[in-house]
């Protein structure tokens, strides 16, 4: 562990990066923003709804998380996990309800125009170029305010190589918190699968993103590494990050959130400390009666 006092545990509300948090080694230089201390969610859902034909898929969620915090999403395989990401992230449109990004109603906009805000998401099956490089995929990631500057009409040529050396820079330093920095040169296709996951967040963190979204981090990853992802997952959040994770693995939700939405049958079943809710005999049922975790 490299924070001070092993991951802390963060109740998904509170503005929690507090000076001696931000101090872990292996972050890779501090961007200027701290936590935002104020009232606006970081993200907030409100009766956000989708179907796929008869199947409500999504039905009528709503949550909301603070700047900082860390909230685990958990619930049965099919219960809409990663399509309430889909939503959120910008992939698919809710047929009703709203999604706001510090306090901006984003569900019209586009993907891209979400990634600019500050929002990324990692993919629950990481798909990685396989025939390029660790590096290579890094810069092929999303990058947010930057690409969104490449837009303008009068981008000068300095200007884009003064950002590409950046892009490299910060993928450079990424794949170094990450220790992915022997593999750098390496083609994608020789990571093992949790590697492959670390490459998913450090894609994830080149947008410079203010709010991450984690779908199932820790699926397939061997037992060796699953620490050094919680652990790095606990550094990006002490650095102010405001986090969203969906996870199976109960132990990694106990030891990073304090608080825990249970999804199932695409609705909020439960939500409250991640021991409270694994002893609810209502999303003990649901565990059971559907699909295995
Ligand atoms: N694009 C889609 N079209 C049709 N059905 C979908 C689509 N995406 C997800 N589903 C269905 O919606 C339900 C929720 O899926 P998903 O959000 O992937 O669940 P989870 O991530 O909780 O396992 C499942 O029954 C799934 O088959
Ligand atoms: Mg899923």
């Amino acid at each position: 562990m490299t924070a001070e006092n092993g991951p802390r545990r963060n109740d998904g509300q509170a503005a929690a990066a507090g000076p001696a948090s931000s101090r872990v080694a292996g972050w890779p230089g501090a961007n200027g923003q701290g936590t935002r201390q104020n009232s606006v969610p970081a993200l907030a859902v409100t009766d956000a709804s989708i179907a796929f034909g008869p199947l409500r898929a999504v039905d009528r969620m709503s949550f909301q998380l603070d700047p900082g915090g860390m909230l685990g999403l958990i619930g049965p395989n099919g219960a809409g996990k990663t399509t309430m990401f889909n939503l959120i992230a910008g992939s698919l449109k809710p047929d009703s309800g709203t999604i706001a990004i510090g306090g901006v109603p984003v569900q019209s906009e586009a993907a891209s125009r979400r990634i600019s805000r500050g929002l990324a998401r990692t993919f629950q099956i990481p798909r990685p170029f396989a025939g390029m490089t660790v590096l290579e995929n890094m810069l092929t990631a999303p990058q947010g305010q930057t690409g969104e500057r490449l837009l303008g009409n009068l981008v000068r040529l300095k200007d884009v190589r003064r950002q590409e050396r950046a892009a490299v820079e910060r993928a450079e330093e990424l794949l170094e918190f990450l220790q992915l920095s022997r593999l750098a040169g390496e083609e994608a296709r020789v990571l093992s699968g949790g590697q492959r996951k670390l490459l998913e967040l450090g894609r994830a963190m080149m947008a410079e993103p203010q709010i991450i979204l984690l779908d199932e981090p820790a699926a397939g990853v061997n037992p060796s590494l699953l620490d050094f992802i919680i652990d790095r997952i606990a550094a990006i959040n002490a650095r102010g990050i405001t986090v969203l994770l969906i996870e199976h693995n109960m132990d990694m939700i106990k030891r990073l959130c304090g608080r825990v939405l249970v999804m199932a049958s695409g609705r909020l079943l439960a939500e409250g400390a991640p021991q409270d809710v694994s002893r609810d005999p209502a999303v003990i049922e649901a565990y059971l009666g559907g699909a295995p975790a």
